[in-house]
């Protein structure tokens, strides 16, 4: 008999031969979630995938009717990264009864997206766990596009003991360096032209930052001013936080996140970059 007390050691003789990857999607399938895709083929003996499109993370008012699926070519793409099995379950294998059990962090769910979206991270938290326990993987891959959802989930594993390594991949973007979405097919010729300031006003904040700038309020503002110069694109928030905490950082002194959300029309769009000082 082994008498083990630390939880580490416990999962390491627990874990089996095989380590399995999952990536949770809610399809639409771009290059952004197939580098996770391949980020998890290349780290994992087996990888799953899921396609489910979370009602519990739509607000009322939000695209959850018109969200783009596209089931069919999604399938064909997976097929040609060589995975091992695609989840798609309907809305009621996963809620057949609703839902009234919920998983919420707690003050990280409020931040950032979780201020503009409300309830949206504990819909994230809570089919993400149900995913979890439903395919019980070893490593789980997501974007670091989503950065505060990256947060969220990191600590939910962390506070509520889930076997799973959280994997972050970086950002993928188009040819001109918009971040890939599955949501900028909403976009028309104009919007899809101006809602590469997000991007600009980053490149901004790291130029200012790489000439020596530490002050937060000084980088904001900075990123305001090329923001002022495409009035088109209405500002939903653009912060400078711990990337761990996604509180406010005021002076940059470690790996600190830069994160714009912002309107071109009635799409919303999310970016960001780390700031490294080191
Ligand atoms: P979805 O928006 O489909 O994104 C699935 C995964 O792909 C997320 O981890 C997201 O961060 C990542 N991703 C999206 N665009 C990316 C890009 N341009 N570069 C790199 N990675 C990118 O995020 C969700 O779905 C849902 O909230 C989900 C986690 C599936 C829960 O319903």
């Amino acid at each position: 008999m082994k008498i083990i007390s630390s939880i580490h050691e416990l999962r390491d003789q627990l874990r089996g031969q095989n380590r399995t990857a999952f990536v949770p999607t809610m399809g639409n399938l771009h290059e952004g979630h197939l580098s996770l895709v391949r980020a998890a083929k290349a780290q994992c003996d087996s990888v799953a995938v899921s396609i489910f499109v979370n009602p519990m993370q739509f607000g009322p008012t939000e695209d959850l009717s018109k969200y783009p699926r596209q089931f069919d070519r999604d399938c064909q793409l997976l097929e040609k990264e060589g995975i091992d099995i695609l989840f798609a379950p309907s809305v009621d294998e996963i809620y057949p009864y609703g839902q009234v059990a919920w998983v919420l962090v707690e003050g990280l769910s409020e931040k950032l997206d979780g201020r503009s979206r409300p309830g949206h991270f504990r819909g994230v938290t809570t089919i993400v766990a149900k995913l979890f326990h439903i395919l019980g993987p070893d490593a789980a891959f997501f974007g670091q596009k989503d950065a505060a959802q990256l947060a969220v989930v990191r600590r939910m594993v962390e506070d509520l003991n889930f076997p799973v390594e959280i994997v972050a991949g970086p950002i993928v973007r188009e040819s001109d360096g918009l971040a890939m979405s599955s949501r900028n097919a909403y976009l028309n010729r104009e919007e899809r032209g101006r809602g590469l300031v997000l991007q600009r006003s980053l490149q901004q904040v790291q130029q200012e930052f790489q000439k020596g700038e530490r002050i937060a309020a000084r980088l904001i503002a900075a990123a305001k001013e090329v923001f002022a110069r495409e009035p088109q694109v209405v500002l939903d928030y653009f912060e400078i936080v711990d990337p761990d905490t996604l509180d406010p950082v005021e002076r940059i002194s470690q790996k600190t996140l830069v994160a714009v959300a912002a309107y071109a029309g009635s799409t919303r769009l999310i970016d960001n970059t780390v700031l490294n000082p080191n």
